[in-house]
């Protein structure tokens, strides 16, 4: 493989694929790691693989980043400057039957990935988080400046983990990190258990949907591609020692080792009756809507400050829901055809 790779965890995923992709569109050579777990369908995990396959500068290894002896040999073996560590155990509801995979893949396995790019020198980490770190806290819109300490579910709770860890090896070993909080992203190739893809999956086969609580809970989706723009500029800009931190203030986005927090959101609120209209008008199919009750695990609201993403980065995500959703739509409709 010509020129040094960048290693992309999560490869198979629905926001690591598309970041392979746009890599390897710019011509930089991608190791792309995933375990290819059943969480959902592994067709549609093989399926982005096979189509980042077609690219020669693409090599994908399997393999489950809690395995610590693989870890060691995969960085041992190609020595990436860069890190981008997207495999995770993602979403809500299984973190309230299943929390050890919470535990196993997203403490465990981003544990062996901080350690070693540690050992292994690595000039640059950049990892997942979410905004479901915000979890308690009302104050909109969510700011990396605020404090995110209430975290209503395990899944918030590790992704939240994960960032204090990074601070951790940012400050003891100097890693330069960059922790993500991605808001509810969205798009062709997206994730079944998310309620847009569940709600075009029910819809489209003729099944009801559930609608957890009222249905005014708000989220701030964000385009696949405009998290993917985000992503790649995080990525070639990796943080400094912010030398005017005050440890008074403890300011949680910065630090004065080389660490940093951004969000990545579009920044319009969207609920999930709204969701579900718009996947009506585009889907061409009435939905037949039913109400559960609300889950003690869910957020109400989620909306992203992203003034340091754009002071930093010159990165703003921009795609309007409508635009996005239909794209959604139409791919949704072309892939199950
Ligand atoms: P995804 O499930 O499609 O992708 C995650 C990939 O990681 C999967 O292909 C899975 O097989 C792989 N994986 C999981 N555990 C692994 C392990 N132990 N070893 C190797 N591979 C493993 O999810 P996604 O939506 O693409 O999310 C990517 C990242 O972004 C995750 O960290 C997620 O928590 C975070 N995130 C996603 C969203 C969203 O709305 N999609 C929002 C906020 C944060
Ligand atoms: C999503 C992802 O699932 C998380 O992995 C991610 O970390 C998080 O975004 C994030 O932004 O950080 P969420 O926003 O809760 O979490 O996305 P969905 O699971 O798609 O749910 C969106 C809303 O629809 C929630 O209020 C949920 O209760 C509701 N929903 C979901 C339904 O009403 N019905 C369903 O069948 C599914």
């Amino acid at each position: 493989m010509p020129g040094d790779p960048c290693l992309v965890t999560g490869a198979a995923g629905f926001i690591g694929a598309a970041v392979c992709g746009s890599l390897l569109n710019t011509g930089q050579p991608v190791v792309g790691v995933d375990n290819m777990n059943a969480y959902y369908d592994p067709a549609l995990k093989q399926a982005r693989i096979r189509q980042l396959e077609t690219d020669p500068s693409f090599l994908f290894c399997r393999l489950d980043l809690t395995d610590q002896a693989a870890v060691e040999q995969l960085f041992g073996e190609h020595r990436p400057p860069t890190v981008i560590h997207l495999a995770a155990q993602p979403g809500i509801d299984r973190s309230l039957t299943d929390p050890m995979a919470y535990v196993q893949s997203n403490l465990v396995g981003t544990m062996n990935v901080m350690e070693q790019s540690r050992i292994n020198g690595v000039a640059h980490l950049v990892y997942a988080s979410s905004s479901s770190v915000y979890g308690a806290n009302s104050r909109l819109p969510f700011s990396v400046h605020d404090p995110a300490d209430h975290p209503v579910n395990l899944y918030a709770a590790t992704k939240r983990a994960n960032e204090l860890m990074a601070h951790s090896y940012s400050h003891l070993f100097g890693l330069p990190t960059t922790g993500l909080r991605f808001f509810t992203v969205y798009g062709p190739w997206g994730r079944p258990d998310m309620a847009y893809y569940r709600f075009a999956r029910a819809m489209t086969g003729g099944e009801p949907i559930n609608i957890y609580g009222d249905g005014t809970q708000g989220r701030d989706f964000t385009f696949i591609s405009d998290i993917v723009d985000g992503v790649v500029k995080v990525s070639r800009q990796p943080p400094s020692p912010n030398a005017a931190w005050n440890p008074a203030e403890s300011d949680p986005a910065s630090s004065r080792a080389p660490f940093r927090l951004y969000n990545i959101g579009q920044g319009d609120l969207v609920t999930v009756n709204e969701l579900a209209d718009h996947l009506e008008a585009f889907l061409g199919v009435k939905a037949d809507r039913r109400y559960q009750p609300a889950r003690p695990a869910d957020m109400t609201v989620t909306q992203a400050d992203v003034t340091d993403l754009r002071d930093d980065t010159g990165c703003c995500p921009r795609t309007k829901f409508d635009v996005g959703i239909k794209t959604f739509a139409q791919w949704f409709l072309d892939y199950h055809r």
